[in-house]
């Protein structure tokens, strides 16, 4: 694994011209993705300002353009009409104030209509590396580039730790007031929010306090990437606790969870109606985001980024890693999340394919059960050896995933199984594959797994038990791949 000297990972860029090169090697990796959001070199990690604003979709993600590596942060920005064909947009935010001077770090958007408001994190280091946290605004001027205020709108409070960032910004009607709820640590080191408001977006803002969510006062030690959104009158609060482990997440410590309650902004209590969920039981699905100005109160468009923070992956030797999941519609039932691939995403399927055991690069996978326990078998060889192993057990309701069949093994050290526990019986698992990823949306959406994964050649078979059948459609490029710095 090559190592990064600090000079090198936060090297400035200062043209286009320093990266063509990798732009052009990179495209001939066998592992470009078509209708995932991904770098054009380098790294892409958390979704940051994903919004709806006058007729398109944005979307933006953190971006280290030099390699697979975390680094100086940029935003790079990609837009869409449909969230499924999307397009390079360039750079979104540069870090070039003194302010975000070792990189714009995560936030998000919200449009008031008339302009798209853009809040960030400003991650400034002093020449001894001592780390201050902005919280930082920008509007997205008619030129696309976010015209950024001269200061930041507030900075890090010293009763917490320097682990304060990712604002999200949100309009509450019943307080006619804006809300941001920034990810933090407490100087004892546990994992929190706090929460700013303000009449108005650009000015005004004051420290409200300390989210408090009974039940959950030691869990984790930070709280990245904060989210809230209201679906069918309840709110879900998101977020992705680190450096603990969780039941179920092998020895991973990174994690993207979700509470289903009711946020109240007097009290700034979020109160449960149940414990905490995972968005997603996949390897690698973190710091997921709730679209702004989605217009639609049943349900919520979500976003996550196809990766972990400590993992690493097996493009890391070509200079790139690191995609955006597939965008999802997510609903409420009761107090859990069905999340399914937004239903556009049908309009990719090419040719219906013979299900004779070969599994395409690009495609989506239909696999019908009729009960009893399974198992269903992707990237397998030709004799059915290997892969990715699903096996479902009946009476448990347990789908064991385990991808240690690969030839290409990575991140071993988190653990290379993970369950996937199913609320009903197992009857139909959708997975939409993409290279070097898959997602499984179980049961139409109440589970899901994500994943990266780094088939080979002889690696694009699969097999099926008796009381499984399969459909696959390959899918039609919607993602464009082209360089725009
Ligand atoms: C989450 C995170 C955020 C931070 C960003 C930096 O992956 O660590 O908390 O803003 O990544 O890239």
């Amino acid at each position: 694994m090559k190592q990064w000297t600090l000079e090198e990972r936060y090297r400035v860029l200062q043209s286009a011209d320093e990266i063509k090169d990798l732009y052009d090697r990179i495209q001939t990796s066998n592992y470009r993705q078509k209708y995932h959001v991904q770098p054009m070199t380098g790294l892409s990690s958390d979704p940051n300002d994903f919004a709806y604003y006058k007729g398109t979709w944005h979307l933006y993600y953190q971006w280290c353009p030099w390699g697979a590596v975390h680094g100086l942060k940029y935003w790079y920005h990609a837009v869409s009409t449909d969230l499924v064909h999307w397009k390079n947009a360039g750079v979104g935010m540069w870090p070039d104030t003194i302010y975000d001077n070792k990189g714009c770090h995560s936030g998000s958007a919200i449009s008031d209509g008339e302009d798209l408001y853009m809040f960030y994190t400003g991650n400034h280091r002093d020449e001894n590396w001592v780390r201050t946290p902005y919280t930082c605004a920008a509007i997205l001027g008619p030129d696309g580039q976010p015209k950024k205020l001269p200061e930041p709108l507030f900075g890090p409070r010293d009763d917490y730790s320097e682990h304060q960032r990712d604002p999200k910004v949100i309009y509450v009607p019943e307080k006619n007031k804006y809300f941001i709820f920034i990810g933090a640590q407490t100087l004892d080191k546990k994992g929190t929010a706090l929460i700013y408001e303000s009449d108005k977006l650009l000015e005004g803002w004051k420290f409200a306090g300390q989210l408090n969510v009974p039940g959950f006062e030691d869990f984790g030690g930070m709280w990245e990437c904060p989210c809230i959104v209201n679906i069918s009158g309840k709110d879900v609060l998101i977020f992705s606790p680190q450096y603990t482990k969780l039941p179920g997440r092998a020895e991973s410590t990174n994690h993207n969870v979700y509470i289903v309650g009711k946020m109240d902004y007097d009290t700034l209590t979020f109160t449960p109606e149940s414990g905490y969920q995972y968005l997603d039981f996949g390897f690698d699905f973190y710091a997921a985001q709730f679209a702004a100005n989605v217009g639609d109160p049943e349900k919520a468009i979500l976003v996550g980024w196809i990766g972990l923070p400590d993992n690493h992956y097996c493009t890391e030797p070509e200079e790139w890693e690191g995609s955006m999941s597939l965008m999802r519609e997510v609903r409420l039932c009761g107090d859990r999340l069905i999340q399914n691939p937004i239903p556009e995403i049908t309009s990719l399927r090419d040719e219906e394919i013979a299900a004779e055991g070969k599994l395409p690069a690009f495609c989506e996978v239909e696999a019908c059960f009729t009960g009893g326990d399974a198992d269903f078998n992707l990237f397998t060889k030709a004799d059915g050896t290997g892969g990715v192993t699903l096996h479902y057990d009946a009476a448990s309701k347990v789908i064991t995933v385990c991808k240690a069949g690969m030839n290409k093994r990575f991140n071993e050290n988190v653990g290379e199984t993970l369950d996937m526990p199913l609320t009903s019986d197992l009857k139909k698992l959708r997975i939409m594959i993409d290279r070097c990823s898959f997602e499984i949306f179980a049961n139409d959406g109440e589970e899901t797994f994500t994943a990266h994964i780094y088939p080979e050649a002889d690696e694009h078979n699969y097999t099926i038990t008796d009381n499984g059948s399969v459909k696959i459609w390959t899918l039609k490029p919607s993602v464009e791949d082209n360089f725009i710095v």
